[in-house]
């Protein structure tokens, strides 16, 4: 039996935090779906497309990966896919109430699906999205927080 696995998020933009989980993810799962989600409550820095353009670059290397997007829920994504595993980082105690109620929700949603947490390594435990972006738009070196091949998309992106 093929054992796919999603790997959900808003990727605004992908880090190496990101590559990391996803690189565990592949080598625990026969398949690999990254989907590229919209979370409503948040305005994005770059466009769908883009943050799928810069996933496919950065993950490059890994065979059993496909990025992907999806407009509505994680848990109808999962079904279209026919995965049967949710995989998601956890970083700090601050990541868990969210993602706790996230995975009960998808549950209720989807009975079929079980949400995998992997702990993040400790280096990346500060890291996200939104320090990359804050840290870029005030001229600061990302280059040991993204992978290197997206850097200078990732630097020219988030230029005013
Ligand atoms: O990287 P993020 O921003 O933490 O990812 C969150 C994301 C996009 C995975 C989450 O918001 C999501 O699953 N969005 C799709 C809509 C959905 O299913 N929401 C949860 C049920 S309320």
């Amino acid at each position: 039996m093929m054992r796919t696995a999603i790997c959900p998020g808003s990727f605004d933009p992908v880090t190496l935090g990101h590559v990391d989980i996803i690189t565990r993810a592949s080598k625990m799962f026969d398949r690999v779906i990254v989907a590229v989600l919209e979370n409503s409550a948040k305005k994005y820095a770059f466009t769908k497309e883009k943050r799928m353009k810069l996933l496919n670059k950065a993950l490059a290397e890994i065979p059993n990966i496909e990025v992907i997007t999806f407009d509505g829920l994680l848990a109808d994504c999962a079904k279209r896919f026919d995965a049967a595993f949710i995989v998601k980082g956890l970083r700090a105690v601050s990541d868990f109430d969210y993602e706790f109620q996230m995975a009960l929700i998808n549950k209720k949603l989807n009975p079929e699906v079980e949400t995998v947490f992997l702990t993040t390594k400790s280096e990346y435990m500060y890291l996200s999205s939104s320090v990359v972006r804050e840290v870029a738009r005030h001229n600061g070196d990302i280059s040991q927080f993204v992978p290197e091949v997206v850097l200078k998309d990732i630097e020219d992106g988030l230029k005013d």
